[in-house]
């Protein structure tokens, strides 16, 4: 006889945007106002086991070992529920969730944590879902997670409804030999978490205006990204990171990320780039900073940021990496 477990594990990637998911036409659901793109991180991965047990009462989460908040377990028994309703399921379950990176590292675990979450779900429920389907259960948990479901670089479609807001990969890991050195200044939790800072986007007077902008702005980058155009890719992700930044910054209340080393790396950033050193940032709502490079070129990238007068705690260099799997 097989004896069917209903537990199961899975792997996904956290992700980095290049054009970012900021403001949502629709809270409940995440349905963001305009498309993204990022690039899942090879080395920046969340590990989740699910199992679903007639015998438990109430669900159980455990990250990194410890026993999760009430808010943390609020917000996965939300998320489970989704799953349970699909495969009717009326059991708790056990999770547990791990992360390769450092807790608190400024990468952002709730891509990487409900991807793996969704997929550990569903087949711990044994429910078969395609990679669409599985995109849009994992954006309900959090809107970045649904790009961290398909490989490599992502293009997240915004839709306007639940079923048409799903990502899927543009290009493969290999495609690009690019990287992102991340730079963590700062392991503290940010005050404002993302979920929070959304709601503030319509505040400012100028996120109107970055609105209009973002469908020229992904048709430019998806063409940089087809030519392999470096230069022209660089330019527009740092831009696009400074126009969110600007938005943040003028919303009511206002919303500063940044600590004085974002500031200096910023700069130096730009200063390498006019030496000869061709590297471009991004920053996602926290003070860290994400150095994208070509492969080439990241080992100057670490020396250049040896020699800074910031107090940098961990560089962690990534490449392309693969979406959600089971493992
Ligand atoms: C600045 O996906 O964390 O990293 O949908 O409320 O969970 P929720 O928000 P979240 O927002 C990510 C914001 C960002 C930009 C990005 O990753 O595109």
């Amino acid at each position: 006889m097989i004896v069917n477990k209903m537990k199961a594990t899975a792997v996904a990637p956290a992700n980095i945007a290049f054009i970012k998911y900021w403001g949502k036409r629709d809270v409940g659901p995440n349905i963001p106002l305009n498309n993204s793109i990022s690039m899942n991180l090879d080395c920046a991965q969340t590990t989740t086991t699910v199992e679903f047990d007639p015998a438990m009462k109430l669900d159980q989460v455990t990250i990194s070992g410890q026993a999760a908040g009430k808010t943390e377990t609020e917000r996965v028994s939300r998320h489970l529920d989704l799953f349970r309703k699909l495969g009717k399921i009326n059991h708790a379950a056990k999770v547990e969730s791990t992360n390769n990176f450092p807790k608190g590292a400024g990468i952002a675990s709730s891509a990487s944590g409900f991807a793996a979450l969704s997929l550990a779900a569903a087949s711990a429920a044994g429910l078969k879902f395609t990679q669409k389907q599985l995109s849009v259960l994992a954006r309900q948990g959090s809107g970045s997670a649904c790009r961290s479901v398909p490989d490599g670089f992502v293009e997240w479609a915004a839709g306007d409804s639940s079923e048409s807001s799903f990502a899927r990969s543009i290009f493969s890991p290999d495609y690009w030999n690019i990287c992102d050195v991340i730079v963590i200044v700062s392991h503290q939790q940010k005050k404002i978490s993302s979920t929070e800072g959304h709601k503030l986007a319509r505040s400012s007077p100028f996120f109107d205006t970055r609105i209009k902008g973002m469908e020229k702005k992904v048709a430019e980058i998806k063409k940089a990204m087809r030519k392999k155009d470096f230069s022209s890719f660089g330019e527009i992700i740092e831009a696009e990171a400074i126009n969110m930044h600007a938005v943040m910054m003028t919303s009511v209340p206002p919303l500063y990320y940044w600590s004085p080393e974002t500031l200096e790396i910023i700069k130096s950033v730009i200063e390498w780039r006019e030496s000869g050193l061709e590297a471009y940032f991004t920053i996602d709502a926290g003070p860290n900073v994400h150095i994208i490079c070509q492969g080439k070129d990241k080992s100057r990238v670490v020396r250049k940021l040896k020699t800074l007068r910031s107090v940098i705690e961990q560089i962690i260099i990534a490449k392309p990496g693969k979406g959600a799997r089971l493992i």
